[in-house]
């Protein structure tokens, strides 16, 4: 029996600002190995790690339901499809559904050729036996021992000394010895994890781990993995990695195991822990995907394989139908998906703030237009990776409400319905989406914008452009034709350089008005999409193929408008009587 080992050399503190919120409850990371030559700091990233999903096992310990043998199935599927080699399948020795599922895996042949499955056990005979029966005639299996090392557990848990917590893996271990000799038809793979190896003096992890290693002797064929758990994620992940890579460097065989990590969320960086952990020697990564498990969860597998996808590391998981794995994953834990999850979230991709949307849409229209200087590779503002990459459309990385500015706007109307308009009618049109915006006092969908920017510039009611001609005679032209303004057919002629500029004539003339042309724009509108000017007589109502922008001082004040028409003519003609039927 050993004595209780708290430490409490910390020095006194202040009484705490809020009476009920004690702080002073609490010490400092405890076991933090001294480690001042660390190298991990230098480390990169540049191959994906070994993975091993834990879905089915940690994850499933975690559900308020847990998975029904269907479920674990079709859990099983999907990790097969993503590409998971090695998938712990469950605790067979603690629940019938466990065993029976192992047994369902084995005796149905739903395990390919190429995936290992594993079994989690704890270091005790009728547990080891149990587990063993349950992988009979299995081609290959991971058997999971572990036992806890850490200072709580063995101080308050179980009441015993270091030694007697390391003789509880030595026999954990030499009972697999012995129930593997007895089914040599299995490839049997051998795993231990000192459990709270990051609440546990490194040292002492080290010497189990070496005990435990002994008995197993990798080094004549037995493939051996070392996972080391964060059982409770309880300091920062830099410390973490600190105790890896002491373990990884004071490991006596080091070279004849393979490492693993296995990190929970509970300060909110498993993440980050495992990442740390592999620059600091970890070979192989145990997590969930969407992070379920055990409190706040166990490490993302999913965020750290995007993470490596978005830096250009092969990640050897495929998350390319992102939509269909998260359907099943949160159908099967039924657990919902928050809307700020990395990658996968509803909202992670969208832009609602107006300089976040402007620098998006500049940043692809850029890459548009530079396919060559970019060669293609993804480097766009506020986006860390392609949303086509996962399934995502790019429907998804504008939307607008009161915050988002006029590059928004602009992008939804270019993206969905082919107008690509000028920043002067990007200014224009966001002070309408705006005040609509405010209004509603929520989120406008597209079709609300395209509604707002046809009832601005498009319906024109009251103002129509009639049969007319445009000549050109010598270089100068010549507009006739009829148009309705306020409901009154009117003749107009006028003359200019262009169609443009002799139908403002025109209409100045019969007006009185002072006009002149601001800012004049157009583009033809890609057959893609299929804007329909149902407004145009002349278009015989077929789709739009050109869009005209324009901008009038119209007695000293600024009006822009827009047509859309078959000839670039009249889309401009109509742009012109858009702009002029604000003024009047
Ligand atoms: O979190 C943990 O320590 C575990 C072990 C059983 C590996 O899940
Ligand atoms: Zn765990």
């Amino acid at each position: 029996m050993s004595q209780i080992t708290t430490q409490s050399s910390v020095e006194p503190k202040v009484k705490p600002k809020y009476e009920a919120f004690d702080f002073r409850k609490y010490q400092p990371f405890a076991f933090a190995p001294q480690l001042t030559d660390r190298t991990w700091p230098n480390n990169t990233i540049k191959k994906a790690p070994i993975w091993a999903s834990v879905d089915l096992r940690d994850g499933n310990q975690a559900l308020i339901d847990p998975m029904t043998i269907e479920q674990k199935m079709q859990f099983f599927k999907l990790l097969v499809e993503v590409g998971f080699k090695e998938i712990e399948i469950g605790f067979p020795s603690a629940a019938q559904v466990e065993y029976d599922f192992a047994r369902k895996l084995i005796e149905e042949n739903h395990i390919p050729d190429d995936v290992t499955i594993q079994v989690l056990v704890q270091a005790r005979e009728h547990l080891i036996e149990r587990t063993f029966e349950a992988l009979k005639g299995v081609r290959r299996a991971v058997v999971h021992v572990y036992n806890s090392t850490s200072r709580v557990q063995r101080d308050k848990v179980y009441g015993k000394s270091k030694d007697e917590i390391k003789q509880i893996a030595i026999s954990g271990a030499k009972m697999l010895n012995d129930y593997a000799a007895k089914h040599p038809e299995t490839q049997w793979v051998f795993q231990y994890s000192p459990e709270s190896f990051s609440q546990t003096e490194t040292d002492f992890a080290i010497e189990v781990c070496d005990a435990v290693i002994e008995e197993w002797k990798p080094q004549n064929g037995r493939e051996v993995i070392i996972n080391l758990p964060a059982t409770v994620e309880s300091s920062m992940p830099n410390i973490f990695a600190d105790q890896v890579e002491y373990f990884c460097r004071h490991l006596k065989q080091r070279s004849d195991v393979i490492i693993s990590l296995h990190t929970h969320n509970d300060r909110g960086t498993a993440i980050a822990a495992a990442e740390l952990g592999m620059l600091a020697g970890a070979d192989r990564i145990e997590g969930t995907l969407l992070g379920n498990g055990e409190r706040t969860g166990n490490m993302d597998i999913m965020v750290m394989a995007m993470n490596l996808f978005s830096k250009g590391v092969d990640p050897e998981l495929d998350f390319s139908d992102m939509s269909k794995i998260v359907n099943i994953v949160s159908e099967c834990n039924n657990l919902p998906v928050h809307p700020r999850h990395p990658y996968v979230g509803e909202l992670v991709f969208t832009a609602f703030s107006g300089s976040h949307q402007d620098a998006i849409k500049k940043s692809l229209d850029f890459n548009e237009k530079n396919h060559e200087m970019t060669q293609n590779i993804w480097d766009v503002a506020y986006l860390p990776i392609d949303p086509a990459h996962i399934g995502r459309s790019y429907q998804d990385v504008v939307r607008i409400n009161s915050q988002s500015g006029k590059g928004g706007v602009a992008y939804i109307l270019q993206r969905n319905y082919g107008f690509n308009l000028p920043r002067w009618m990007q200014i224009d049109f966001s002070r309408v989406v705006q005040q609509k915006a405010e209004d509603a006092a929520r989120e406008l969908k597209n079709e609300e914008i395209l509604d707002a920017f046809e009832t601005t510039y498009l319906q024109n009611s009251g103002y129509e452009l009639l049969d007319h001609s445009v000549n050109n005679k010598g270089g100068e032209v010549e507009f006739k034709g009829q148009i309705t303004l306020n409901g009154e057919t009117i003749d107009i002629s006028g003359k200019g350089n262009g169609p443009l500029s002799s139908f403002i004539d025109g209409v100045a003339r019969h007006t009185g008005m002072k006009l002149h042309i601001i800012n004049y724009s157009e583009h033809a509108i890609s057959p893609e999409f299929t804007y329909n000017d149902d407004d145009d007589a002349q278009s015989d109502k077929t789709n739009a193929k050109a869009a005209a922008y324009i901008q009038l001082n119209v007695d000293g004040e600024i009006y822009s408008g827009i047509g859309t028409h078959t000839s670039t003519v009249s889309a401009m003609l109509k742009g012109a009587l858009s702009a002029l039927s604000q003024a009047f």
